[in-house]
């Protein structure tokens, strides 16, 4: 699972190292999470901007990541 976090300015002010700290929880149990940064998505209105597998993902917090992590396994919950 490639997940891309954001490093813009508005990204990062809007707490993009939180999700990535957070991301970094989640791999310690779950090593097939790779976590990159990414240059601007171009959707910074709506940051922090996460894109995992290819699709983006908007509005993504330190609490709300590991539910989008989950719906982006299709409904499944590999990440309990
Ligand atoms: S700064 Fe994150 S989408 Fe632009």
């Amino acid at each position: 699972m490639v997940v891309r976090v954001c490093m813009g300015s508005s990204c990062h002010l809007k707490g993009s190292y939180k999700v990535v700290q957070r991301l970094e929880e989640l791999r310690s149990t779950h090593p097939e999470i790779q976590i990159y940064g990414s240059l601007c998505f171009g959707n910074c209105s709506d940051g922090v901007c996460v894109e995992i597998d290819g699709k983006l993902y908007k509005n993504v917090n330190a609490e709300n990541i590991k539910q989008i992590l989950v719906e982006a396994k299709n409904g499944s919950d590999p990440l309990k």
